[in-house]
């Protein structure tokens, strides 16, 4: 079985062909995966703009189609089916995945699939092992969600909590526009918290010690600028850190960040008994985060799967989810819609 996978949720024009795995260790052969980043479009802004990412999303997302065939080097007639990221992301540039896929089912009279992000940023770590993931707790950290799910299987996921406020990655990014730093935040703050001090500030952990598996990182955020700031002062004008100040601030704030996600995750498997847990989303990228979520499920005796490295940032590979909603029998009609803001049940 193979199958086109389109992700356009947010600002990562991605295409792949995934087939149903005969090589071993992985369920998956991927054999066609082109990831169009827009990062420099958004660079100035130092955030994505939806319009902009939209738009950059019309202009991409056949060449990136193209080259994936081509990668693939397959002819689009064999293609068994069309999958597409319609929920949760950024209107606009849902629209244009999911335009483009409903064309391409049109043409070639192939059957449509439906993609939940969330659930393909989890179902990434299956993309890493022949082991079955499911059920475990599944942990979504990226720039525009930090939620945690029970999954039975990787279809049926049930939410469990979330951010009341800003993402973790959403906040690295913030912090690191604070600190001076570039764009996307993450792996700048990451990189530079290397030679820093996380002992440096006591920054605060929201809910750390309360059984709700939410996260809040607004006030961790302010606690940075305030520390940046200075004693008595809120604005940053005028403000200028040497390199050390600005290692220790970002080490002091990834510690935190790090504590509320391992230590919330590591709750919910105490609370629902299950011992995997699952881990994708760009924030799964951070060094200190797999580090500390390693030494946690060894301690918990959790198996723990963290997605690849380099599917832990959005791509359409692990649109490979799409192979089990079509062995579920799961299609969808050409007048499905997007979701934009669907995050607590995934379908
Ligand atoms: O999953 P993703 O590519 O896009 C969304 O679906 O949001 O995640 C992007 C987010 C950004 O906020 C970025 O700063 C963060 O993931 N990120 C990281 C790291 N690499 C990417 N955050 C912390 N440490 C990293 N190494
Ligand atoms: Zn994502």
């Amino acid at each position: 079985m193979k199958i086109l996978a389109l992700e356009t949720t947010c600002d990562e024009t991605a295409a792949a062909i995934v087939a149903s795995g005969d090589s071993a260790g992985s369920p998956v052969d991927v054999l066609g995966s082109v990831v169009a980043s827009q990062t420099e479009l958004h660079l100035e802004f130092k955030g994505v703009v939806p319009e902009i990412a939209a738009r950059a999303h019309v202009e991409r997302i056949l060449p990136v189609i193209h080259r994936t065939v081509e990668q693939a080097g397959i002819g689009l007639a064999e293609l068994d089916a069309v999958a597409v990221a319609n929920t949760p992301g950024l209107s606009g540039s849902l629209m244009v995945g999911l335009m483009a896929a409903k064309s391409l089912c049109l043409a070639l009279e192939k059957p449509l699939i439906a993609v939940n992000h969330l659930q393909a940023h989890i179902y990434a770590c299956q993309l890493d092992t022949s082991d079955p993931i499911y059920p475990s707790i599944g942990m979504i950290v990226s720039g525009g969600h930090s939620h945690l799910y029970r999954f039975d299987d990787a279809i049926h996921a049930h939410y469990l909590g979330g951010t009341i406020d800003d993402a973790a990655g959403e906040a690295f990014d913030k912090v690191a526009a604070m600190l001076g730093l570039g764009y996307p935040g993450g792996p700048e703050v990451s990189r530079v918290a290397e030679n820093g001090d996380e002992t440096a500030w006591s920054f605060p952990r929201s809910f750390i010690h309360e059984e709700r598996l939410d996260f809040s990182f607004s006030g961790l955020k302010t606690a940075v600028r305030y520390a940046i700031a200075g004693p008595g002062k809120t604005s940053l004008e005028g403000v200028v850190l040497d390199s050390r100040q600005v290692a220790d601030l970002a080490a002091s704030f990834q510690a935190a960040v790090v504590d509320c996600l391992v230590s919330k995750a590591m709750q919910a498997l105490r609370q629902t008994g299950l011992t995997q847990l699952c881990v994708g989303g760009g924030v799964a990228a951070n060094r200190r985060f797999r580090q500390q979520l390693e030494q946690a499920c060894q301690e918990a005796q959790v198996r723990l799967h963290i997605a690849p490295l380099k599917l832990c940032t959005d791509n359409a590979v692990m649109g490979a989810i799409a192979i089990e909603r079509y062995r579920a029998g799961l299609f969808e009609s050409l007048d499905l819609d997007i979701a934009p803001g669907l995050v607590r049940v995934p379908r």
